[in-house]
């Protein structure tokens, strides 16, 4: 009864979707258990693009695909994703929705910006889609969840009650713009029209899925250092990427999990604020960002680039009990003549460790120590198979392999759904 976890090893963006993308072909059901909107993923398939925001791209291959409980859903969002699938003429019948997934309402979004335009300086760089928010509202258990869209009369209720509280905020504390309920209420309304035919128990079909021998995929958004409980701290997003988080938030057991997929590039990006030790200064940072095309696909936003750094994605091992590893994107690197790999960290004491610092301020301050790696210098997006590679690339992969412990079992080397190398073909990668 395999049950896959997908995870993001480093600070998200990592091409979790196209790896999900490839892997849903062989699955049944493609679940996403924690994030929102913030998340975005970008599939090419037969030449087309398509743009995925809270729905797991398993859809495209119209597989069973779950919002599940974990994750916080914008409803206008989901709706535009919704219709934007079914005028391209993808079927959206598979999607199921869970009831206890959280909304992101309006006043989320602009407590978002509000709080982050106050921080000046010392802002997080969220993605300002209201994730924060929305979170602490469920923690506070004043949040409004997927079911409330089927009881209109509660609905408005808890509507109200929420503004009455929010506008204040929103009014004298950061000198905005309050929201109307009137206006507000009636979207919602529509939103819940169009949304109810989706709603389920998702934790049930789950269970139901296993116990009939189905291949179930658990897809994280984000990446491991944006763990809200082991990431860089505060600069992390408010959910748990984390591959355990996949049982609590799907509802299911964790022995019920069989593989957890790591998936990395090779090299490292990072969007909004925070310690990066790895970052690539200057126009060197600016070539990477150029090759990889490293702009956000929720805000369009620069990603800081950096070289890859292993001490990081040894803890993401440990923290995720990763059991292979999909490196992706290795062709952004083919034109650089050397390649260094961040194998330890020098510590402000003037120790070096290869372990990922537990204290804040010790990860503020660590330095990367290299080894350099030489470069393959010619294209590999040729390459059909992972023999086809240059020794120079096969060598990159096995320094990573052997720095892990952990065989790479995909290769990325380019947008197309294709242009992923498998060491014994997708479909054994479900069939744990
Ligand atoms: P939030 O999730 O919008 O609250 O943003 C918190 C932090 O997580 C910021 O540094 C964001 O840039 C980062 N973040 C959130 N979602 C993603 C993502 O999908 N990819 C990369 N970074 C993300």
């Amino acid at each position: 009864m395999p049950a896959t976890v997908i995870v993001g090893a480093q600070w998200g963006d990592e091409g979790k979707g196209k790896i999900v993308d490839l892997l849903a072909q062989h699955a049944d059901v493609v679940c996403r258990y924690q994030g929102g909107p913030n998340a975005g993923n970008t599939v090419v398939s037969g030449g087309e693009t398509f743009k995925f925001r809270h729905i797991p791209t398993g859809i495209l291959w119209g597989k069973v695909c779950v919002i599940a409980a974990g994750c916080v859903v914008d409803p206008g969002v989901l709706v535009g994703e919704l219709d934007g699938l079914e005028a391209r003429g993808i079927s959206t019948e598979t999607l199921r929705l869970s009831g206890n997934a959280h909304l992101v309402m309006p006043w989320h979004v602009a407590l978002d910006g509000a709080s982050e335009r106050r921080l000046g300086r010392l802002r997080i760089g969220t993605t300002r889609r209201g994730i924060g928010p929305a979170y602490a509202d469920k923690a506070a258990r004043l949040g409004i969840r997927v079911q409330d869209l089927l009881e209109p009369k509660i609905l408005r209720q808890k509507i109200e009650t929420a503004l009455g509280e929010k506008n204040v905020w929103l009014e004298r504390v950061y000198g905005a713009e309050p929201l109307e309920l009137e206006s507000l209420a009636a979207g919602l309304e529509g939103y819940a029209q169009r949304l109810r035919p989706y709603v389920a128990d998702t934790s049930l079909l789950v269970d139901r899925a296993l116990r009939a021998g189905r291949v179930v995929l658990l897809a994280g958004a984000q990446g491991t250092l944006l763990d809200l409980d082991h990431g860089t701290y505060p600069f992390v997003t408010s959910s748990s990427p984390l591959a355990a988080a996949a049982a609590t938030s799907v509802g299911m057991g964790p022995s019920r999990i069989d593989s957890v997929l790591g998936v990395a590039k090779a090299y490292v990006t990072r969007v909004g604020e925070g310690p990066f030790p790895t970052e690539i200064a200057g126009s060197e940072g600016a070539r990477v960002r150029e090759l990889g095309a490293e702009f956000g696909t929720v805000t369009g936003r620069e990603r800081r680039c950096g070289w890859l750094d292993l001490v990081a994605l040894r803890f993401a091992v440990r923290v995720n009990g990763i059991t292979s590893l999909a490196l992706t994107k290795l062709d952004v690197l083919s034109t650089f003549a050397e390649l260094p790999v961040c194998t330890r960290y020098r510590l402000r004491d003037g120790s070096e460790s290869d372990d990922f610092p537990s204290h804040q301020g010790d990860f503020h301050h660590a330095r990367p120590v290299y080894s350099v790696l030489e470069g393959w210098r010619q294209p590999i997006d040729a390459a059909r198979s992972l023999e086809d590679l240059p020794p120079a690339a096969r060598r990159y992969i096995e320094v990573v392999e052997q720095a892990l412990e952990v065989e790479i079992t995909l290769v990325g080397i380019g947008a197309e759904r294709e242009r992923v190398l498998s060491a014994r073909g997708a479909e054994a990668l479900v069939d744990a």
